[in-house]
């Protein structure tokens, strides 16, 4: 729907006392993105031209809201903040429109169809100011809303009497005002004596015609607290597991499961239970991801398993691989297709070729390993120097015996072997077999002379029993 004759106002200049994290609340992650981005994409993705009101400490906010590359949004800064009235007079001069919406950044979960719903009722009724209202169980921490007749005003707690307090219809801080009356008034909002702010509520009140449209609580929660932000996440990620539960997604646990906004997952996928997908994850068909992984920023093919443990983070998984348990790949970590990473594996910033196998317990960092290639247990690349990293380069269809340590920049040609146990500090050409380790030796009968020598400086002990009182 088209709303070309409004333009609205994001108020996000608040302290954030009540949040107590000592940082801002508009820039708490919920699923992944930060409270402010979810109005302003819904105001974005309905083309509504938008002012965001930060306080000059809010460069942090500013930054995430440009960081997400959505457009059509200016900025007024609110000095010295003192009440949601004040903030919206500060962004008088950017006023054109007919209609404007004023909203909190502190409601993430608003809809594009209930502003529809908003605008086209009050751009029918030629009335001052419409807003939204709902009824809650605790209106603990909301402005409540009073009809008196034709008349309706707003109580802020604060100044709320012992029965006032008791009313459940809460204001939901959307409104939608007419610039003419809003022109005219903003000025002239009182201050409060109790808190010294100006309310932007009192907009309501003093307008000979107002409307207040009543809309499902969820919708309009607010962000206060951080009991606050738990409840909000909560509807969010459930909305989003529901999401994906429409689109043939299986969740075994889904109350112990976390999926942020950006991911996306293929139609077959079973996701266990403590699962947690995050970032940009992205997730193919038919994969398992087996309890308590961890995925962030990562491409995962079709038909991929991974098993329990694993913790995979800016790196991708060709289809058909094997992942786990207690993987961890991170930093740029690209696995091609039918690879086996097994138990204990952790892999950094390296190329893991078809087919290629590390099935247990290997560390390998900045190493570029072909197709086909085994990597025996216990294998680690030694990629750090103590001051540089370098590269070690594992080509097709090599062995890499079991316990090898590998002493990079070193590379190890195709086909090549190389024994258990080594330690492999120079190139083995391709075919070659290396072995890197001390040969074995063995001493005839030298065990069983040490310990007879033993015996000999220290004699066993024997326990002395004449002394013992015998018992009858
Ligand atoms: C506000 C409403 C209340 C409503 C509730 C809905 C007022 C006076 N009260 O209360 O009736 O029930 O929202 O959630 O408006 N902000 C500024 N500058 C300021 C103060 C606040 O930009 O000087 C911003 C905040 O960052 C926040 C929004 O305005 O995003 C609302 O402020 P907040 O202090 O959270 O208001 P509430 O007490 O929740
Ligand atoms: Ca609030």
């Amino acid at each position: 729907m088209s709303m070309p004759s409004m333009q609205a106002i994001v108020l996000a200049a608040g302290r954030s006392s009540r949040f107590k994290s000592g940082s801002t609340k508009q820039l708490a992650p919920i699923c992944g993105q930060s409270m402010i981005l979810y109005v302003l994409r819904i105001l974005s993705s309905q083309n509504i031209p938008t002012t965001v009101v930060l306080s000059p400490e809010s460069d942090d906010v500013r930054a995430a809201i440009e960081a997400s590359g959505l457009s059509g949004i200016t900025y007024a800064t609110q000095h010295n903040p003192h009440g949601t009235g004040h903030a919206v007079s500060c962004t008088q001069e950017l006023w054109e429109k007919d209609h404007v919406l004023i909203l909190n950044g502190d409601a993430p979960l608003i809809t594009s169809s209930l502003i529809n719903t908003l605008y086209k009722k009050h751009t029918s009724s030629n009335i001052a100011i419409s807003f939204l209202s709902s009824t809650v169980l605790d209106p603990h921490g909301y402005g409540r809303v009073m009809v008196e007749g034709e008349r309706i005003s707003i109580v802020e707690e604060q100044e709320c009497t012992e029965e006032q307090r008791s009313i459940h219809t809460i204001n939901a801080g959307i409104y939608l005002v007419e610039r003419s009356y809003l022109s005219r008034t903003i000025d002239r909002l009182p201050t409060s004596p109790t808190t010294g702010e100006t309310y932007i509520t009192d907009l309501v009140g003093y307008a000979e015609q107002s409307k207040t449209h009543v809309v499902p609580y969820d919708y309009v929660r607010g962000v206060n607290t951080l009991d606050d932000l738990w409840a909000v996440e909560q509807i969010k990620r459930s909305d989003i597991i529901k999401h994906w539960l429409y689109q043939g997604v299986r969740f075994e646990l889904p109350l112990t499961t976390h999926v942020d906004i950006g991911v996306t997952i293929g139609a077959g996928t079973v996701i266990s239970g403590g699962v947690q997908l995050l970032g940009t994850t992205s997730i193919g068909t038919h994969c398992t991801i087996g309890p308590g992984s961890v995925l962030r920023d990562a491409q995962i093919a079709d038909h991929v398993a991974i098993y329990s443990h694993t913790v995979i983070e800016q790196s991708s998984i060709g289809a058909r691989s094997h992942i786990g348990p207690f993987v961890r790949l991170r930093d740029h970590v690209v696995v091609d297709e039918a690879v086996t990473i097994g138990n204990f594996v952790e892999i950094k910033k390296s190329h893991i070729g078809k087919g290629t196998k590390a099935k247990h317990l290997a560390y390998l960092g900045d190493a570029q390993i072909g197709s086909n290639v085994n990597i025996g247990a216990g294998t680690i690349t030694c990629n750090h120097d103590g001051t540089k990293k370098h590269l070690t380069t594992i080509e097709d269809n090599a062995f890499v015996g079991s316990n090898n340590t590998l002493v990079a920049p070193v590379k190890i040609g195709k086909g090549a072997y190389t024994a258990a146990g080594s330690t492999i500090t120079s190139e083995v050409p391709a075919g070659d077999l290396a072995i890197g380790r001390s040969r074995q030796v063995n001493k005839t009968g030298y065990a069983d002379r040490l310990r007879a020598k033993k015996e000999e400086i220290l004699p066993v002990e024997k326990p002395d029993t004449s002394q013992s009182e015998g018992t009858v």
